[in-house]
C-alpha cells in the first residue's frame, strides 16, 4: 500500500472508481491508498485532485471525466449539481439499486456478516414528486430582500432557491413561490442566520400522497410577530386549492433544530392523512411520518403478508414505534400488540389514529424503549414478534438482550442505516439468532439512503 506521506494533496491522479461508500461517494484507490469523490459512480475513469487526506484515507475532487460509467445520465433537476439533496440523480435509476444493495453487501461482510442473502431492492413506486415531506430553509437576498427558499449546498448552509424540484409534488412548488411573492405585503423578512434576525426561519409541507392535501407550518423566530405570521397563513389557506390547514411554529433558539415547541394553528386543519394498508393515518407536522408513503406501504404490506402467511394470530410488540403504523398495519393479523414510543405527541396521535380505525386490540406505551423491555423482561412478558424500528444509531446492546428475552418467535429489525443495522445483526447472530436474507426497499431515490428488512429467527 502507497504510504500516506506519497500523496500529495492538489496534485492529480488518475482513478478508476470502484464502488460507492454507505455515505454515496465513489471509492477508489491509488495504490491501495483509498480516496472517496462526491459526484462520481463505479466505473467511472475520473482525473481527481486530492483535497483532504489523514491517515488512513482522503477525499478528493473530480477535474476531468476521462471514461464516464455506462451509469451516468444527464440529471433530470437542473439544479442536481448545485442542491445537496440528490446525491446520485446523475446515475440511472437501476444502476442506483444495484449499487445500493452492494452498500448494504458491504457493510454486512465489513463486519463478516457473508452467509446472509441481500435480495434484490424493491424500487421506489415512483422516482419523481415522491417526497411528501418538505422543509425549505428561508432567507433573503442582501441587497434586494428577495426571499431565498429552498435546500442547502452540499456542506454548507448556503440556500439554493428551489423553483422546482422534481422529487416533490409540483404543488409544493406553488406552495412556496406563494409565499415568497405574498411576504412582502405583510412586510415578512427572511432570516439571516449569521445575525439570527429576520422573520421566516423555514416553510413546512407535509402533503399527503392519497390526497394530494397539504398542511403548511410557517417556522417564525419570534412570537411577537404572530399578528402578519396570521394574516399571510390566512393569505395561504383564502388562495391556494388544497391546503388543510396553516399554523405558525415559534423557534427562537439558535439551533439546526427546524421545529420549535409550539405550533398555533391559525386555519383549517391541524391534519392530513394519509391511507397505508387500507388504515387511514392522520399525520401532523411535527410527528414522525415517512417521508414516501408509497414506498413506506410497500414495507407495510412485506411485513403484514410475512406475519399473516406464517403466524396464527400472534403477539405483536411494535418497539420505536412513532404513531404506532406498524403497529396498526398488523392489528388486523395480531392477538394482540403493543407499541412502544418516548415522544408524548407521538403516542397521543396514535392513541386518536386507533380510535379512528375502531382498532382495539393495541396497547400503547410512552416510555423509552430500553427501560420498557427491560420492565417488561422483569415481568416475565412474552411477544411472538417484537418489531423494531429504531432511528439512524440503531438499538442499545441493552435493548436487544431484552428484545431477545421478550420475543419467543422472530424478531423483524427496519433498519435505515446498514451500518448502524449491521453491528446490531453482529450482536443478534453472536447471540445464537439465524438470519437467511435482508430485503432492500428504496424510500429516497437518488440518495445513498436505503431502508432494510430483516426477519431474525430467534
Ligand atoms: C425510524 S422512526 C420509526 C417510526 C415508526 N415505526 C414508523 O414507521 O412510522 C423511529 C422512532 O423511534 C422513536 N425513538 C427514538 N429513540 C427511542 C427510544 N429510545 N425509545 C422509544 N422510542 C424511540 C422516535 O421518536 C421515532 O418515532
Amino acid at each position: 500500500m502507497r504510504q500516506v506521506t506519497d500523496i500529495d494533496i492538489n496534485k492529480l491522479y488518475e482513478v478508476k472508481v470502484e464502488k460507492l461508500s454507505n455515505l454515496g461517494y465513489g471509492i477508489a484507490k491509488i495504490d491501495g491508498f483509498v480516496v472517496f469523490i462526491p459526484n462520481s459512480c463505479p466505473d467511472d475513469e475520473l482525473k481527481i485532485k486530492i483535497t483532504k487526506k489523514n491517515k488512513n484515507f482522503g477525499h478528493a475532487e473530480i477535474v476531468e471525466i476521462i471514461k464516464p460509467s455506462e451509469s451516468r445520465i444527464e440529471p433530470f433537476c437542473k439544479m442536481q449539481k448545485v442542491c445537496g439533496a440528490c446525491q446520485l440523480q446523475f446515475i440511472d435509476y437501476e444502476s442506483q439499486l444495484k449499487y445500493k444493495k452492494e452498500i448494504v453487501e458491504d457493510c454486512m461482510h465489513s463486519l463478516s456478516l457473508k452467509d446472509i442473502q441481500i435480495n434484490d431492492v424493491i424500487p421506489s413506486p415512483e422516482i419523481k414528486e415522491f417526497r411528501h415531506k418538505i422543509q425549505y430553509p428561508i432567507s433573503e437576498t442582501k441587497e434586494s430582500k428577495r426571499m431565498l427558499a429552498g435546500y442547502y449546498k452540499s456542506g454548507s448552509h448556503e440556500i439554493v432557491n428551489i423553483k422546482h424540484c422534481p422529487i416533490q409534488p409540483s404543488y409544493c412548488d406553488k406552495i412556496i413561490e406563494f409565499i415568497r411573492e405574498n411576504s412582502k405585503q405583510y412586510n415578512v423578512s427572511g432570516y439571516i442566520e449569521s445575525k439570527h434576525s429576520g422573520d421566516l426561519r423555514h416553510v413546512v409541507i407535509r402533503s399527503s400522497a392519497f390526497n394530494n392535501k397539504s398542511l403548511v407550518i410557517l417556522v417564525v423566530n419570534s412570537d411577537k410577530i404572530k399578528d402578519k405570521f396570521t394574516k399571510l397563513a390566512e393569505c395561504i389557506y383564502n388562495n391556494l386549492p388544497n391546503i388543510s390547514g396553516v399554523g405558525i411554529n415559534f423557534n427562537n433558539k439558535k439551533t439546526n433544530l427546524i421545529l420549535g415547541n409550539r405550533t398555533d394553528f391559525v386555519i383549517g386543519d391541524k391534519y392530513i392523512y394519509e391511507t397505508l394498508c387500507d388504515k387511514t393515518f392522520k399525520v401532523s407536522a411535527n410527528t414522525f411520518f415517512q417521508v414516501n408513503p408509497k414506498s413506506a406501504n410497500n414495507i407495510f404490506i412485506y411485513i403484514r403478508d410475512y406475519i399473516s402467511k406464517n403466524f396464527n394470530n400472534p403477539s405483536i410488540l411494535d418497539a420505536y414505534a412513532g404513531i404506532a403504523a406498524f403497529g396498526i398495519c398488523m392489528s388486523d393479523t395480531a392477538s394482540k400488540v403493543v407499541s412502544v414510543e418516548e415522544v408524548k405527541e407521538s403516542v397521543d396521535l396514535a392513541n386518536e389514529i386507533i380510535n379512528d380505525n375502531n382498532i382495539n386490540n393495541i396497547k400503547t406505551i410512552c416510555m423509552d424503549a430500553g427501560k420498557c423491555f427491560s420492565e417488561m423482561a422483569n415481568s416475565d412478558e412474552k411477544f411472538d414478534i417484537t418489531i423494531l424500528d429504531p432511528p439512524r444509531k440503531g438499538c442499545t446492546k441493552e435493548s436487544l438482550e431484552y428484545a431477545l428475552k421478550l420475543t419467543t418467535k422472530k424478531i423483524i429489525y427496519v433498519s435505515c442505516n446498514p451500518s448502524s443495522l449491521a453491528r446490531d445483526l453482529k450482536f443478534l447472530t453472536g447471540k445464537g439468532c439465524k438470519i437467511k436474507s435482508i430485503q432492500p426497499f428504496d424510500m429516497f431515490p437518488h440518495t445513498y439512503h436505503i431502508e432494510n428488512v430483516v426477519i431474525i429467527d430467534r
